[in-house]
């Protein structure tokens, strides 16, 4: 099965939500680097808890994700909170990423698997716009707490930061095994990675 269906059926059978409704801990990490409220887009945001945070925070945030059914719960959410959000269906390949048309002041990446983003993120920022990233490492791998079982998927030492850096300054790397409870199916300690950079000021 495709990424994109095995996201749209799990939105779809679901009883409650699927990643809960806290918000990542990296964007909780990321507070204190981030700059003024702005515009943020939250890349394969799912249900968007980390985009409802932020928007309670002041942001404007933009919510793109492949899975429609995930994208109508965000909705849902924002409704219920009575918040404004943007909601863009789009398969985020290299294409598309390739050519960003607006450009914003946070791009969130938490747990898109997919790579396709790494390499164009720093396009999507205006200057002193910063990235904020989060995924799982190499060392997930068979610890049964959550994080995909594909091992292409996963970050070996130091590799999303030397891809995703170019042109960007790096605020903070983490590389380590966190007890956070990220996903409430997933309970237990994950090894995860968490990238904070910013484009600088000039461009
Ligand atoms: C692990 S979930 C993370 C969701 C969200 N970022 C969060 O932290 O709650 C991965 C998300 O990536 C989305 N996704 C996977 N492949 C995609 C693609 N090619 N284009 C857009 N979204 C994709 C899925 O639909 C899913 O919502």
């Amino acid at each position: 099965m495709q990424e994109r269906e095995k996201w749209e059926r799990r939105y779809q059978q679901a009883k409650g939500s699927v990643f809960g409704s806290e918000p990542s801990l990296v964007v909780r990490r990321a507070l204190p680097f981030l700059p003024r409220p702005g515009r943020c887009l939250d890349l394969a945001g799912g249900e968007g808890r980390n985009a409802l945070f932020l928007a309670r925070l002041g942001w404007e945030v933009v919510v793109a994700d492949c899975a429609v059914a995930g994208l109508a719960r965000a909705r849902r959410r924002f409704a219920a909170a009575d918040l404004c959000v943007r909601l863009l269906a789009a398969d985020l390949e290299s294409a598309v990423l390739g050519q960003p048309r607006e450009l914003f002041d946070l791009l969130l990446v938490v747990n898109f698997h997919d790579r396709s983003w790494v390499v164009n993120a720093h396009r999507w920022l205006r200057p002193g716009g910063v990235l904020v990233a989060q995924g799982f490492a190499k060392e997930q791998l068979g610890r049964g707490t959550g994080g995909p079982s594909d091992p292409t998927f996963l970050w070996g030492a130091n590799e999303l930061l030397a891809l995703a850096t170019p042109g960007l300054r790096v605020l903070l790397y983490e590389d380590h095994l966190v007890e956070e409870d990220e996903n409430p199916a997933h309970r237990g300690p994950k090894w995860v990675v968490r990238l904070v950079a910013a484009r600088s000021v000039e461009g």
